[in-house]
């Protein structure tokens, strides 16, 4: 037998990437590749791109300028990009770097074995097709693999909302639902390798509205379903639009065990005028009346947010709702952004913010959001909370996991082992993890 081919996959952007390189590295076994951490050994270089911000996307150039060298020594080694940016500019990217091999979207990646071969055979190959089939049920899995405590799990893909600064709808194309019985397939695999933890995984994932038995399941249905899987011990979502908040998922916060208390919400801004301009059909009030329902079913749920400062028309007056709003809502994690211009996106068209005014503006609202953040962590010490431990600490005995809120927690001389959902009480608070000790 040959050598195994090696591959080398670097991941940008949000979790979806995360999840779609696994399974990309997947599918790509089946052709004789197995993982590399290091380029300089690979026989392919996959970029998984994001293309959400001017740098994201910037990013890939400067990789991709740094491999002329291993391409000049080794001549047959392939470089792919994939992802949003190939989706955005798959065509560009092969003009603007002649080195790449192979450009591949975010709804082909079950093509790859197929691509691979004809850049195997020399050819330059490019598919930002978004085509019919089912993607999901075409990649190719490793079932016997095993697995870390937690996984990502896509559940929804897309988005149909268009927001006026966003580039999500075009890269990742219409809104669509996995059936519920493969959903359910993917998570048993994962528990039987070793999962104890999922996220389930979808821009828009609160419309999640896939087929189930009976007609179509909401999120909170197939929450319910999941929490039925021995062995997994904790669901989480990411990320809901706030229209889509149903009640039933709402309530699933209030009453299921396995669901944890987090939720990631992103609002953007507090201005009514500018949440109009984003296209959001959101207003800061029914936000907050929002956040109030979902406290009142889950009082001690930790809230996280998505902010965009500088918006185009966006005065002193509108960031201030901003602010005001963070006070109201007390988050406890959130990321800020300043606005970036993406072209194609409506916003890019409209009359900028002056660059000096977006940095100042984002610096107030960090320096606001960190000290929520703090706050919310410091409050957990004295707290007893389950923690599911991820990996060994930097010392001897000490051991890594994440509390039900999320917060790394670290416990020195810990008996417990990798997978384990432990009770610990939380002794310290750093600055940006917690210390506990384990009750027995
Ligand atoms: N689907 C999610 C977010 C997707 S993108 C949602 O609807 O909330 C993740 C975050 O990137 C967004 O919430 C937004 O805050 C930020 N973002 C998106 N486009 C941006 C842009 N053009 N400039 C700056 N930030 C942006
Ligand atoms: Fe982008 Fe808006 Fe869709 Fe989120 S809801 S992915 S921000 S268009
Ligand atoms: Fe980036 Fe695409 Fe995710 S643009 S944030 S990788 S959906």
């Amino acid at each position: 037998m040959s050598a195994p081919k090696k591959l080398y996959i670097k991941t940008y952007g949000c979790q979806m990437n995360v999840y779609d390189s696994e399974r990309m590295a997947e599918t790509l076994g089946g052709q004789g590749y197995v993982e590399t951490k290091t380029p300089e050994d690979a026989d392919m270089i996959l970029l998984n791109t994001c293309h959400i911000r001017e740098k994201a996307a910037e990013k890939v150039y400067s990789e991709l300028g740094r491999f002329k060298g291993l391409k000049a020594e080794k001549p047959d080694l392939k470089i792919g990009v994939a992802g949003c940016v190939a989706q955005a500019e798959g065509e560009e990217i092969m003009r603007r770097q002649p080195l790449v091999d192979l450009v591949v979207g975010p709804q082909s990646y079950h093509r790859l074995p197929e691509m691979e071969a004809k850049a195997g055979a020399g050819e330059k190959v490019l598919d930002t097709d978004f085509p019919e089939e089912d993607k999901f049920e075409k990649l190719k899995r490793r079932p016997k693999a095993k697995r870390g405590p937690t996984a990502f799990l896509t559940v929804q893909e897309g988005c149909d909302k268009f927001c006026a600064f966003c580039v999500v709808p075009y890269t990742r194309g219409a809104e669509v639902s996995r059936p519920a019985d493969r959903i359910l397939r993917e998570a048993e695999d994962l528990v039987e390798r070793g999962v104890r933890e999922i996220t389930l995984l979808g821009q828009n994932v609160n419309a999640y509205h896939g087929a189930g038995p009976n007609g179509d399941m909401t999120l909170a249905q197939l929450i319910w379903e999941l929490d039925k899987v021995d062995g997994l011990e904790r669901i989480r979502f990411t990320t809901s639009h706030p229209n889509d908040m149903m009640d039933d998922l709402i309530e699933a916060h209030g009453t299921c065990a396995k669901l944890m208390p987090y939720l990631h919400l992103p609002v953007q801004a507090g201005s009514d005028k500018i949440l109009k301009r984003m296209n959001r059909s959101h207003t800061a009030e029914s936000y907050i009346r929002l956040i109030e329902r979902i406290r009142a079913a889950r009082p001690d749920i930790l809230i996280s947010g998505d902010f965009i400062v500088g918006f185009p028309e966006e005065t002193e007056e509108d960031f201030q709702a901003t602010l005001d709003l963070v006070e109201e809502v007390k988050y406890g994690t959130a990321y800020s952004f300043k606005y970036s211009t993406r072209p194609g996106t409506p916003a890019a068209e409209r009359a900028q913010v002056d660059p000096k005014e977006a940095d100042d503006r984002l610096q107030r609202l960090q320096a606001l959001l960190t000290r929520q953040q703090r706050e919310v962590q410091d409050s957990m010490v004295g707290r007893e909370l389950g923690v599911l431990f991820e990996k060994k600490g930097r010392f001897p005995g000490q051991m890594v996991g994440k509390s039900d809120y999320l917060h790394a927690v670290h416990v020195a001389d810990c008996d417990a082992e990798i997978g384990d959902l432990r009770r610990v009480r939380i002794v310290s608070s750093g600055a940006n993890s917690l210390a506990g000790e384990l009750i027995a």
